[in-house]
């Protein structure tokens, strides 16, 4: 039996214990474990079944604790801190004694943010470690949005989901680093392009060369059998028939389709609406056997459209 249950004392009495928790943020929610017990960390690995080259992200509550840890931000990072955090940005920083090389999988540096959601707030702030946690998802899976998405892969084998409700960004945290003295973003996510490079200046993106999972796992492992099609214009989206098709769009209509098979990612052409609704989405027509395909529409590429294309990318393998 999977606990669900929004008691944040009873969550950190298991964090404590060295369990598992899931655990709700505002981008998506997290498989919590003590980032200081080996064991527990060795836990999210294994119950998601998830390989050991791919690093965790740790999750705390201040600058205070990040300084305890002897984690140094280097500048303009900090800048980005300042601002953004809580929120949907993920430092890498160069590692201390204080981190394990599971946690980082033997990299030179560990990735850390600070979320921004209250329970997940409240509880970090009551514990004297930090937790890491990855997507709340079998590797290769989409990532979960709601407490139930967490449960229906997880009953029963995680002992509590500790539940906060939709997420709030919807999509998983940008990654940036330096290298030399440049400002690299390793994923794009719910911190668009555009605010950090208003404090920072240009920066690099090697989102692509990054590998949080294999390209083309992201819907085909979530709903095998189902093909993914991106399409971009009006005339394109015309050109599609509607046999056995469900339809996930931004501004583009299709008059003709069953509302049950149709979901509009944002009816005012909000790119932030659209982040938030688009892993629910995707999860949408699973166990449909009649569905066989999706149609997404791409968004425009400025904001969060750019990390939406970039999970679409990975979506369809190309
Ligand atoms: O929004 C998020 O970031 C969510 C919530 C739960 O905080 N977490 C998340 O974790 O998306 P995950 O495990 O699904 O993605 C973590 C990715 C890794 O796959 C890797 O690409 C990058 O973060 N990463 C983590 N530690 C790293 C390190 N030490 N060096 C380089 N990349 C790292
Ligand atoms: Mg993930």
């Amino acid at each position: 039996m999977t606990l669900i249950s929004q008691n944040i004392d009873e969550a950190k009495k298991r964090l404590e214990g060295g369990e598992l928790v899931a655990i709700p943020t505002e981008t998506v929610y997290g498989m919590a474990a003590n980032a200081f017990d080996e064991q527990a960390v060795k836990r999210i690995f294994a119950v998601k079944n998830r390989p050991f080259y791919d690093p965790l992200i740790l999750h705390t509550s201040s600058l205070e604790k990040i300084a305890s840890w002897q984690l140094v931000i280097p500048q303009p990072l900090n800048v980005l801190a300042e601002k953004y955090w809580p929120g949907p940005l993920t430092l890498l920083l160069p590692k201390t004694k204080f981190i394990s090389d599971f946690v980082t999988a033997q990299l030179p540096r560990v990735a850390i943010r600070i979320p921004n959601h209250p329970m997940a707030l409240a509880l970090l702030e009551k514990l004297n470690f930090p937790l890491a946690a990855p997507s709340a998802n079998p590797f290769g899976y989409v990532s979960p949005t709601t407490a139930q998405h967490v449960k229906q892969h997880f009953e029963g084998k995680i002992n509590m989901i500790l539940d906060g409700g939709d997420c709030d960004v919807g999509i998983e945290s940008t990654i940036v680093g330096m290298e030399d003295k440049e400002v690299v973003v390793y994923r794009l996510g719910g911190l668009s392009l555009e605010k950090i490079e208003t404090l920072v200046g240009p920066v690099k993106v090697k989102a692509s060369s990054s590998k949080p999972d294999a390209p083309g796992m992201l819907i085909r492992h979530y709903s095998p059998g189902k093909e993914v099609i991106a399409i971009d214009s009006q005339e394109e989206l015309n050109a599609i028939s509607i046999k056995q098709t469900a339809f996930i769009l931004y501004d583009l209509e299709k008059p003709e389709v069953h509302q049950e098979n149709l979901i509009h990612l944002s009816r005012n052409a909000s790119d932030e609406e659209a982040a938030r609704n688009f892993y629910r989405a995707l999860q949408h027509w699973e166990g449909r056997s009649d569905i066989r395909r999706i149609v997404i529409q791409r968004l425009p590429d400025f904001g969060l459209g750019r990390a939406i294309n970039d999970r679409l990318k990975r979506a369809i393998g190309k």
